[in-house]
């Protein structure tokens, strides 16, 4: 048995962190032409809110392990996370092989490697920090992440010696009656000073009832070379758990908005019907904010102080609202800056547009941003104190100036300069006696 982890607690320097993510896996459950850690929760993929929660914990490089469909992950992650790489393994022979995957891009690294799964997008960066934390306080050299759990079946089981140090963890296929008693399973995560383990890579052996290069044999293989091996104890074991299928997608994607509207309503927000409210945890909004039943923010959005938004608002990201500004009923709104004091109540659509403050935008204005020939977004720009009739066609590109009127009804495809009226509309007739 290897020097357990002392219970003092030693003060220490913190070390740099890579990450490496383990997301070769095929997702069969999930049935899908896609893999698996592309599936989305509110539009960002799987893998994308892992990698989000470890650059939030400062980790300075992730080396993503793909296999299935390797080129679509690779494609997404160099595109939206410039800190991070991806490293082929061609055959899934299990997930200490899928570490060692990443052994030349660590290779010289003096520092802590953070062991993560694709899946397990319900992590955040400050249980993250606070494993990172546990495991230099401790100096160790080797953390598993635990949870205890009611119903433990599948998981690999944390054993722990009579002194409470983890001597090894025993995967389900593997565990005696004894074993499968545990309650306490790995969640799959690790913490690893890396140039004291990086042996143990050359040493993986598959000689298991499932013929795989097991990771979880790090830790006997840690106390046998006399290293600090150490459990970390997640409370909230829900930030654990991995995604295998549609349904577990589902639960995931509620879990997330459930944990966001909690913050945000702890915060002043009032969600006057949280279970029919869905708001991307990259969704910051202002105390005093009303957001009314049926409302859907989707992706990045900033809302001010005091709005109120919705019932049936749609958000779809990109969006800032300053304070005090009305979104209301079946009102689409994407890539758009609404200053102050702003009334968008009904009816409309407003993407790619910046949008003045004491604006009054009229039931069912429509902002006509994109042409589907040429494919190409254009912007809207409305001034400060414009006022748009109902039914009004916004046809991009177009400013209306400071204080200008648009009459309802008109199809505007020329700016508008301040304190002007737009106007498109065909005069009224009017025939004597038609009917009859
Ligand atoms: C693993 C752990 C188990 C733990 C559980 C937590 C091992 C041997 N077992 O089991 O102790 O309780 O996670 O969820 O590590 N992957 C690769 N390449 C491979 C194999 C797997 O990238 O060759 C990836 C998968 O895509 C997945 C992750 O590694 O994201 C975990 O693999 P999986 O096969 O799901 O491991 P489990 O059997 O769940
Ligand atoms: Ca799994």
């Amino acid at each position: 048995m290897s020097e357990c982890v002392k219970s003092q607690i030693k003060a220490s320097v913190m070390a740099p962190i890579k990450t490496v993510i383990l997301a070769a896996g095929k997702g069969t459950r999930m049935k899908s032409e896609k893999p698996k850690v592309l599936h989305e929760i509110f539009n960002k993929p799987l893998v994308s809110w892992v990698l989000s929660a470890c650059e939030d914990a400062n980790s300075l490089e992730n080396i993503v392990i793909v296999g299935h469909k390797s080129e679509m992950v690779q494609d997404f992650v160099s595109k939206n996370h410039p800190k991070s790489i991806c490293v082929e393994q061609k055959e899934q022979l299990g997930t200490g092989h899928a570490v060692s995957m990443a052994k030349s891009e660590l290779n010289n690294f003096e520092g802590n490697v953070l062991i993560l799964c694709g899946d397990t997008p319900l992590i955040t960066s400050m249980s993250l920090k606070k494993f990172i934390e546990f495991h230099n306080k401790n100096d160790a050299d080797v953390t598993v992440m635990s949870a205890i759990l009611e119903n433990p079946f599948g998981y690999g089981r944390i054993i722990r010696d009579e002194k409470n140090c983890v001597s090894e963890i025993v995967e389900q296929k593997d565990c005696n009656d004894l074993q499968k008693e545990v309650k306490e399973i790995n969640a799959g995560m690790y913490c690893l000073n890396w140039q004291k383990v990086k042996g143990f890579f050359d040493s993986l052996q598959n000689n298991n009832s499932q013929n795989e290069y097991y990771l979880t044999d790090i830790i006997k293989w840690g106390n046998d070379n006399k290293l600090k091996v150490s459990g970390y104890v997640l409370e909230n074991y829900d930030e654990t758990l991995g995604i295998n299928s549609r349904v577990q997608l589902a639960e995931a994607f509620k879990t997330m908005n459930d944990r966001h509207l909690n913050n945000l309503m702890e915060n002043g927000v009032t969600i006057v019907s949280p279970e029919n409210t869905q708001i991307s945890p990259e969704t910051e909004i202002g105390a005093d904010t009303v957001i009314f039943p049926n409302t859907f923010i989707n992706g990045k959005n900033k809302i001010g102080k005091n709005c109120k938004i919705g019932p049936f608002a749609h958000l779809r990201g990109d969006c800032v609202i300053e304070d005090n500004v009305k979104i209301g009923n079946f009102v689409e709104l994407k890539k758009s800056y609404v200053k102050s004091y702003t009334n968008i109540c009904h009816l409309s659509y407003v993407g790619d547009s910046e949008v003045g403050s004491n604006v009054n935008v009229g039931a069912g204005t429509i902002t006509a941003n994109y042409n589907s020939i040429t494919k190409e977004k254009k912007k809207t720009i409305i001034n400060d104190g414009a006022s748009i009739g109902s039914n009004v066609v916004l046809v991009a590109p177009v400013e209306l100036g400071e204080k200008a009127f648009i009459g309802a009804g008109s199809v505007i495809t020329k700016d508008v300069g301040a304190n002007a009226l737009g106007l498109t509309r065909n005069p009224q007739r009017e025939i004597k006696n038609y009917v009859k």
